[in-house]
């Protein structure tokens, strides 16, 4: 149960990786180090689009599974079970499992963690906030989402740091149309996020996502502009994740941060409350469709 007397969570107990059975195909990149360059596109045509969709549906539908098991008292690590057992049931390769060495299947982030929770046995509190990102790799192609929980009844401020958090990320979506510059879609959901005082996390970004993991395409949430200038075209697949932070930041647009000595799980630096919403999308020829939907 690790939190610390204030409350604040601390690193708790890892437990043994899961296994996928031999027959489900994995990532390059598992067993290595890290993935390979990614040199190919970020467009695809309707039969890879189909099977990045195709992904996606499993893991939206592996976050529905997992999120009927948030309760109080659960842990993280039982939540990764629930993930990756629906992920594997369906024949899909859960993969966070060995992507640059992440021991769990899905990710799970507590409160103050911004992204990259590992699943432990920390135990989920009434009034907390679980943010539960699964990627799902099936027929050559990854789908990646995250949402945002309540565990039993959240504070007011909480809920609605989590509802304009959902918010940001449906602005965020009908801001892409092709002939825009990536660059709008955090420009719209900064803007958003401005109004109610709330932190835009900097450095860490919607990525393109499909044969790759990540692509090397860089999804900014704040506004960017004159940088990240690249045109969308039908057919481009990226995600879109912004994460929002409470309170009013000192420096106005940034959000300090730390990352623990697991060398994954990111935390604001003064403690302040944090929520992210994530779907893949694809660009069409009037604006975006989510990839991502159960
Ligand atoms: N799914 C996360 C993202 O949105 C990446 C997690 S990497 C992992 O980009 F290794 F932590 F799983
Ligand atoms: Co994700
Ligand atoms: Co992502």
């Amino acid at each position: 149960m690790p939190r610390d007397d204030s409350g604040h969570l601390i690193p708790g107990r890892i437990g043994a990786s899961r296994q996928v059975p031999g027959r489900i195909p994995r990532p390059e990149y598992v067993g290595r180090p890290g993935p390979r360059p990614y040199d190919g596109d970020d467009r695809y045509d309707a039969e890879q689009v189909a099977r990045i969709r195709a992904a996606g549906r499993i893991a939206a539908q592996a976050v529905e599974a997992v999120a009927a098991a948030i309760r109080p008292g659960v842990t993280t690590d039982e939540l990764d079970a629930v993930g990756h057992d629906f992920l594997v049931a369906h024949d899909a390769y859960p993969s966070a499992l060995g992507y640059r060495g992440f021991p769990k299947s899905i990710c799970t982030s507590v409160n103050e963690a911004i992204c990259h929770g590992i699943p432990d046995d920390t135990v989920l509190l009434d009034g907390d906030i679980v943010k539960v990102d699964i990627t799902a790799f099936k027929d050559g192609m990854h789908g990646d989402l995250c949402a945002a929980f309540g565990v039993g009844d959240v504070a007011p401020d909480a809920a609605d740091l989590l509802e304009r958090t959902r918010e940001a990320l449906n602005r965020g979506i009908r801001s892409v149309a092709p002939g825009r510059e990536i660059n709008v879609i955090g420009r719209a959901i900064e803007s958003y996020a401005r109004r109610f005082g709330y932190g835009v996390v900097r450095d860490y970004t919607g990525h393109g996502v499909g044969e790759a993991f990540h692509s090397g395409l860089v999804v900014p949430h704040y506004d960017s502009a004159p940088d990240h200038a690249t045109v969308m075209q039908p057919g481009m697949v990226f995600t879109v994740e912004p994460m929002l932070t409470l309170g009013t930041p000192e420096q106005p647009g940034t959000v300090e941060w730390d990352e623990w000595d697991d060398g994954w799980t990111i935390v604001t630096r003064d403690g302040t409350l944090t929520v992210q919403f994530e779907h893949t999308i694809v660009v069409t020829e009037r604006g975006a469709e989510i990839l991502t939907r159960p």
